[in-house]
Parts: C-alpha cells; structure tokens; sequence
C-alpha cells in the first residue's frame, strides 16, 4: 500500500485520539491531526514521529488556511463537536477545501445511528449532521467521496449515564417503551478501527457506512451484564414512547438554552423508538476487525 496522509479535525476529542491511534497502526500512513490548542494535555499525547500537530479553528479559519490544513490527504477524517456552526459550516467549508485540494474522501463527524433514517426534529444534532450531508454531497459530492461513519451507540458507561439510562452507584438500567427495542452497539475503539479502514481504503467507500459491535434490547443487556459480572442491573421503565416525546417537549419549552436538560432525551428518542437501527453493516468488508460484543465490553469494564 502507497503512503498515505490522513488529516483528522477535531484530532484531540476522545473519538479523534482513538481514530489517531488506528491510524497508526498501519505503518505506512503519516497523520495531521489538527487541533485547536497543541499545548492541551490530550493534543500533547498525540506526538508520534509520524504525527504532525497542527494549530486548527475550524470555525475561524480562512479559505486559505483550509487549503494548507488538508494538502496532501488522502482522507479528511472530522470528529469534530459544536453546533450549527460547526456541524453544518466548518465542515462545509472543509470538504469544500476537500474538493479544490483534490482529497478523496471525507469522513464527517457522524458516528451515530442512521442519522438519515431519523425524522426531522427528533434530534437537533442529528438534524444538523443530516444537513450537512444534504448539502455536501449537493455541493462536493461529484468529486469527493463524503461518507458518514454510523454504529448506534457507544458501550460505554459514560455514554449511558449521558443519557440518563446507566446509574452504576445504583445498579440501574433505565429505558422507555418496553425495553423490547432493539439498539445498535459498538465500541469507541471498533468505531475508530472501521473510521481508520474507512479512511484507508482504496476501493470506493459508500456514503452510509454502517458498522456494529453488536445488536440487543436493553432487557438482554441487562441479562448480558448478569451473565457477565454476576451482578443483577435492576430495570426500570422511565415511561412509554409517548411519554418521552411530551418530556422531551416539556423540557426544551422550559429551558430551551439549557441543552443538557433535553438533548439526551432526543437521542434516547433515536434509541428507544427504534427508527434509526442500522443499514447492513459492512463489517464483512473489514475482516481484520472482530468487532467487541456487548458482552465483551462488559467483561472489560467499559460499562
Ligand atoms: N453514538 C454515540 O454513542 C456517541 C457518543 C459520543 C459521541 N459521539 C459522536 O462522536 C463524535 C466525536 O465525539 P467526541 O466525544 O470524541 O467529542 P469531543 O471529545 O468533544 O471532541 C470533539 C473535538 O472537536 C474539537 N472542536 C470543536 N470545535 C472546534 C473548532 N472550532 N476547531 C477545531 N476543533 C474543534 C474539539 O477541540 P478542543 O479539544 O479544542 O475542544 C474536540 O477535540 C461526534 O460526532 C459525537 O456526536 C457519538
């Protein structure tokens, strides 16, 4: 396999580190990784020989600064956070520089589920990240392979207890409807090996890019960890289906400036309403990755 250059934005979050880390793993691939402060502890532990730390704002950055941020990749890799502004323009303006730099693809800070399968208004971050692939693939698509990394949600501990539904101190799973659903599970780091593979391949990589870990309701899950640690989660039903949506409104009505009141709630919408499960996965494409089970994850610690 030829050299390759692989720019990643957003390179200092959690999911941009472990992407770093998969990229390096091949041998033959050099990184940008472009920050908004090399000097922060987690930019700093991305130095590697092969590493070239770059002082990024992706939302105050000229044209050409763009330009110079991605020459020579093969693959822009976002795992960029934010709102509007962020979402939609700063990656709009990156894939734009995409396309003039003649860079192959673009992977969009998705990592999600099925973004594209989810209604309007259901989740405002997912909204946004679905705009953002309307209007790039209207606007670069023709030159520049724009591909959105989807694997339902994170196994993880802190990704529960974002969202309201893992209380360890407890010992409680929390859910709404009848905990029948099934829900797309992944690791961070499975997710950052396929976003790696993705960014790597030479075939053509199609724009909806399904990967899972595994697929289970949250009753089995509980019965997984069970299994697993010999400890019992309790469940318990935080309401039906229609409950949630009239709590989610009720709370963005009450403290609309206050995100962390409601957004939780709009992914538990994409969760538990069972809309957005993932297309066919192409983990087969990937063998080289034998995606974490839940049960795996588990017996790991990571929930
Ligand atoms: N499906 C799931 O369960 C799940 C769970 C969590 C996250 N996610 C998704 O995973 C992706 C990555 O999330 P994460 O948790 O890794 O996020 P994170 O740790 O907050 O990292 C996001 C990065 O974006 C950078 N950034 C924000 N604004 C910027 C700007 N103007 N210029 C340059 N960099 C900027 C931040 O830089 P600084 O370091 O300078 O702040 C940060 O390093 C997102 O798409 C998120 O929605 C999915």
């Amino acid at each position: 396999m030829n050299e390759k250059l692989i720019v990643v934005v957003g390179a200092a979050g959690r999911l941009g580190r472990l992407i770093v880390q998969a990229l390096l793993s091949d041998r033959s691939v050099r990184v940008r990784a472009l920050v908004r402060d090399p000097k922060k502890p987690e930019a700093a532990s991305l130095a590697d020989e092969r590493v070239e730390l770059r002082a990024f704002d992706a939302a105050t950055a000229t044209d050409a600064e763009r330009d110079l941020a991605v020459k020579g990749a093969y693959t822009i890799v976002s795992t960029l956070q934010g709102g509007p502004e962020i979402i939609i323009d700063a990656q709009l303006a990156l894939a734009r520089a995409a396309m003039r730099g003649g860079v192959r693809r673009f992977i969009a800070s998705a990592f999600s589920y099925d973004l594209f399968a989810m209604a309007p208004g259901v989740n405002v971050n997912t909204d946004w990240r679905r705009t953002f692939a309307e209007r790039a693939k209207a606007e670069v698509g023709d030159s520049v392979e724009v591909v959105h990394v989807m694997q339902g949600i994170f196994t993880d501990k802190f990704v529960l207890g974002f969202l309201g539904l893992l209380d360890a101190s407890k010992g409680v799973l929390r859910y709404w409807g009848d905990g029948e659903t099934p829900i797309d599970w992944t690791s961070w780091e499975d997710t950052a090996r396929f976003t790696a593979a993705a960014a790597l391949d030479e075939r053509a990589v199609p724009e909806r890019f399904y990967v899972a870990g595994d697929k289970m309701d949250v009753r089995t899950f509980a019965a997984t960890f069970a299994a697993v640690r010999g400890t019992t989660l309790s469940l318990e039903s935080l309401g039906s289906i229609d409950e949630l949506r009239a709590e989610t409104e009720r709370r963005l009505a009450a403290e609309p400036h206050n995100m962390y009141a409601w957004l939780p709630l709009m992914y538990a919408r994409g969760v538990f309403e069972g809309h957005a499960l993932l297309g066919p996965t192409l983990n087969a494409r990937y063998p080289e990755i034998q995606a974490e089970t839940v049960a795996q994850c588990i017996a790991r610690g990571a929930v």
